[in-house]
């Protein structure tokens, strides 16, 4: 029977502690290979802005570019809404099937705590557990708690030893904001990278948009513009647009949304912008939108700025990010109507398609509303209809 070691985290960035306990897992456990899974992150649940899942991966490839039977592995990233454990372990058991035997590794704090987590009963009574434990440490505490869950549930865990998995992500990012060298806390590759990237300097133009979303938006706005983030990356994977800018463009899309009207029409007015989006708050934000992230933040990339600029309407013609952006911005998980599952299973497959169907039911709402329509969004009807009129063409006559 194969075993296979999965070690899950937020891994921004990874470091030394990380791999050390892959190592010692594959070792002393005698995995035939370990897995780092790094997991979706809420940026609204944390006080600066997460290193992207790209980032985040291209971190623990460099990690463990030497490594061997230990590899990233980006099953979280690629799912969409909030990973929970009881799910990715279930579908590494999918994927490496029957006889495989899926140990899940962890640190002493998590075992301690693991009867609270979601469908902890099953984790306990199908899996396996490797326990990195620091010798000496907390080791009564440690031991009570194995004794009780083998009884309880019959779960096989193994206690390992491990010396240096409390290494803490925070000092290392704060060491780095600071200029201070990580020392031998991450791998030299990946420090590398981060100074590259400018990642954990606050000074990325995602932090420095991250920073003014979150002092100017309502908090159900924040977390709609972070889930938008999370949606479009992954829609960007899926359909090969560039999931950093996907990102970027998602952090600024609504970041007007929330002046008032009077302010939004002074905007509106200072950037020169056609009149009709006077008293037009639901298309002027996005149109303004793009004028502060050009004088502002210094953003000169036209693909984020049109994503952007077209969140609300679409056009005719959509590059690939900008319906990427488009259709996230309408199927992110909190946004509830009724064709918005059927647009979510389009999504999976076709992104054209999906944004077909997102534009006709705009067009419908818009229409029974009595509320104005903008040319834009008629325009990018007809262009998908247009387009897709070949492909059917094509698929009956074969
Ligand atoms: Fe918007
Ligand atoms: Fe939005």
């Amino acid at each position: 029977m194969k075993k296979i070691g999965i070690l899950g985290g937020s891994f921004d960035p990874v470091h030394s502690g990380h791999v050390g306990l892959a190592r010692d897992a594959l070792a002393q456990a005698g995995l035939d290979r370990v897995l780092l899974i790094p997991a979706r992150l809420q940026p609204f649940k944390q006080d600066r802005m997460p290193a992207s899942g790209e980032d985040r991966m291209e971190m623990l490839r460099l990690a463990l570019a030497g490594e061997e039977r230990i590899e990233p592995c980006s099953y979280e990233l690629d799912q969409e809404g909030v990973s929970y454990t009881y799910l990715t372990l279930r579908a590494m058991q999918e994927r490496f099937g029957p006889d495989s035997r899926i140990c899940f590794i962890t640190g002493t704090d998590s075992i301690l705590k693991l009867d609270t987590w979601m469908h902890a009963e099953e984790l306990l009574t199908t899996y396996s557990f490797i326990v990195g434990s620091r010798p000496g440490y907390e080791d009564e505490e440690l031991d009570r708690c194995v004794r009780r869950l083998k009884e309880t549930y019959g779960t096989e865990i193994l206690v390992i030893r491990n010396e240096q998995f409390d290494i803490s992500a925070t000092e290392i990012r704060e060491r780095l904001a600071s200029g201070a060298p990580a020392g031998d806390l991450i791998p030299q590759a990946v420090e590398d990278y981060i100074r590259s990237r400018g990642l954990y300097s606050g000074r990325t133009i995602n932090d420095r948009g991250f920073a003014y979303i979150k002092e100017h938006l309502k908090e159900s706005r924040l977390v709609h513009t972070c889930r938008v983030a999370d949606e479009a990356a992954a829609l960007a994977r899926r359909f090969g647009a560039d999931p950093a800018k996907a990102v970027t463009a998602s952090i600024f899309h609504d970041m007007a949304k929330n002046l008032t009207r009077e302010e939004m029409n002074r905007q509106v007015r200072t950037f020169g912008l056609d009149p009709k989006y006077i008293d037009n708050p639901n298309l002027a934000h996005s149109k303004i939108a793009r004028c502060l992230m050009e004088r502002d933040f210094g953003i000169g990339d036209q693909d984020i700025l049109n994503a952007v600029s077209y969140h609300t309407t679409g056009r005719a013609g959509m590059s690939l990010l900008e319906k990427v952006v488009f259709l996230a911005d309408g199927i992110e998980p909190g946004r509830i109507y009724p064709s918005v599952d059927v647009i979510r299973d389009l999504a999976r497959t076709d992104l054209d398609k999906a944004c077909l169907c997102m534009l006709e039911r705009t067009v419908g709402y818009l229409k029974k509303k009595g509320a104005f329509i903008d040319t834009d969004t008629t325009d990018a009807l007809a262009y998908l209809k247009d387009k897709r009129d070949p492909e059917r063409e094509e698929k009956e006559h074969a």
